[in-house]
């Protein structure tokens, strides 16, 4: 069984990677996913300053989910860039997530990543997390804008990670967007930014930074995100990968992905409960339930969902 996908020319060894967030901010924890079987190794979201991140409590898990409000915790794009080739030695490609508070913030993390030589930039437009800064994602024209500035300052390949989109206009809008751009890749999603849970024992939210608000992950959220990878599959096709995260805790989901135009997954929430032992169980699902589908690889059924 093949798990291998090529992304911008680049061969993963296998399709199920750890999404940028979970377990990826310390060189310890980048080191550590070098050792695993993850596809790749993806780094926290970079800022230009190192961060401590959002008061705790920041992260809640729930039966079915999780909320976070982290807020960018990170060694800043210096210390990466000093950090990326020592990562090279584990022979799989390194994805530099790149974040930023304004758009030159953005130059400047590529600027170092053009010395450091990741083989992809994801570029994160979709933290919700960070107080009084909305998610670029959500602004078409800004997110053109810093889009086009990025592809003026970097040779290397780069994607953009999306926050979920809810009406088909806005997918199309993006899509146009990331065709205009010649973008690499493209991820989605995030986390559904700004969401609650309360405490009714306390009478309390669950989370301190924001009054509670925070990003939804896990399980809960696999129907939102299967349907963005749709979508964009849909309007992209074979144009472009696409990098499908959001609830996937078994190979079954991460079918589920591929099934819907997704080349490669990312997993989060799950990363974060069963630390890096997730990637074999669910390298093992994943095989044996193409095995038993009869598909010899996993790329043979990107896209290939039914509509009745
Ligand atoms: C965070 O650090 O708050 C999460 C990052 C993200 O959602 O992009």
């Amino acid at each position: 069984m093949d798990l291998s996908v090529t992304i911008a020319g680049i061969r993963f060894p296998t399709c199920v990677m750890n999404a940028s967030g979970a377990r990826c901010v310390t060189y310890e924890e980048l080191e550590r996913l070098g050792q695993s079987r993850s596809g790749a190794i993806v780094t926290k979201s970079m800022t230009r300053e190192p961060r401590q991140g959002n008061p705790e409590p920041r992260y809640f898990s729930f039966p079915g989910g999780s909320l976070n409000s982290m807020g960018l915790p990170n060694l800043g794009y210096p210390a990466y860039a000093h950090l990326i080739p020592a990562l090279r030695r584990f022979k799989k490609p390194i994805v530099a997530s790149i974040a930023g508070f304004q758009p030159e913030d953005f130059i400047e993390g590529v600027r170092y990543m053009n010395e450091a030589k990741p083989d992809l930039l994801e570029i994160n437009l979709s933290c919700p997390n960070i107080p009084g800064k909305p998610q670029i994602g959500y602004d078409m024209e800004a997110s053109e804008r810093l889009l086009q500035m990025i592809k003026a300052h970097t040779e290397l390949p780069f994607g953009v990670k999306l926050p979920p989109y809810f009406d088909p206009v806005h997918h199309e809008a993006m899509a146009q967007i990331l065709g205009r751009v010649g973008v690499s890749f493209l991820t989605a999603i995030n986390s559904i930014g700004n969401a609650l849970v309360v405490d009714p024992d306390h009478e309390s939210v669950v989370i301190k930074p924001k009054g509670g608000f925070g990003g939804l992950g896990g399980p809960i959220i696999k129907p939102v995100a299967l349907a963005n990878v749709r979508a964009f599959w849909k309007l992209l096709g074979d144009r472009m990968p696409i990098i499908g995260t959001g609830g996937i805790q078994t190979g079954i989901d991460v079918f589920e992905h591929l099934l819907c135009g997704a080349t490669a997954v990312q997993v989060g929430t799950v990363l974060v409960e069963e630390d890096i032992r997730v990637f074999d169980r669910i390298e093992t699902e994943l095989r044996e339930y193409l095995d038993r589908k009869g598909y010899r690889s996993a790329i043979a059924c990107r896209g290939r969902l039914k509509e009745l």
